[in-house]
């Protein structure tokens, strides 16, 4: 059992509020998103992007498509977590460095790329469904990151994502699937929700 990682798992609310002074460096924002990296994806695609929102003018175009919500502008900065479409040409490179290190046999890369292509290409359905899964997985990774440097988050997914994508000129391929707001001082969260009982949402069978 690892004490820290539950505790963090405990600790964590979404932040209600932020302190507008905050601010979070280049070097946080970079570690921040090594962390988000290490997030599982399928074949290893790592099918996604994540636009770190920071500047005055950026923030203010987030805002303008997110139904206003304060804490884009109240945060230090905010992530724009997008997935892809899997695409089996970059699967290659971007499995290279497995192969390279000696844990993946280039045989497997093979298989893979064939096994993409085969279930996603051209299957719009398919594509979206691994662009949010991975997305979304990315984005509680940056969540437990921020909570591990102290920090306060709150994903968000009230936006309008064709203006989102637009505003941001995001590319082919790519969905914005959640914002991840991060700053400090939001200690004085809203109070923890009381809890639905675990076995509410559980079926073992
Ligand atoms: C998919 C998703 C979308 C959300 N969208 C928003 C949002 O747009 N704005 C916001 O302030 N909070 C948003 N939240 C935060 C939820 O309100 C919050 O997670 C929920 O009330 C549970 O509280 P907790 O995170 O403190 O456990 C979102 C959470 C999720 C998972």
């Amino acid at each position: 059992m690892n004490d820290a990682v539950i505790a963090a798992i405990t600790r964590r609310v979404s932040a209600g509020r932020f302190a507008p002074d905050g601010n979070v460096s280049d070097r946080q924002i970079h570690d921040l998103a090594e962390l988000a990296t290490r997030a599982p994806t399928a074949y290893n695609l790592q099918n996604w992007r994540m636009i770190a929102v920071r500047s005055a003018a950026a923030k203010a175009r987030l805002k303008a498509v997110a139904f206003g919500q304060a804490k884009i502008e109240e945060s230090a900065v905010t992530f724009i977590i997008c997935g892809q479409a899997p695409s089996h040409r970059e699967l290659g490179e971007r499995l290279l460095p497995a192969v390279e290190a000696g844990f993946l046999p280039s045989s497997v890369v093979e298989n893979w790329i064939t096994a993409v292509k085969q279930s996603d290409d051209g299957n719009a359905t398919m594509q979206r469904d691994e662009a949010i899964r991975s997305a979304t997985l990315g984005a509680a990774f940056l969540i437990f990151a921020a909570e591990a440097y102290g920090l306060a988050s709150c994903p968000m997914g009230g936006f309008d994502a064709e203006r989102l994508a637009r505003a941001f000129m995001l590319e082919q391929g790519e969905s914005p699937v959640l914002l991840v707001a991060i700053g400090h001082g939001a200690r004085e969260n809203w109070p923890q929700k009381p809890r639905m009982p675990v076995a509410r949402f559980v079926t073992t069978v």
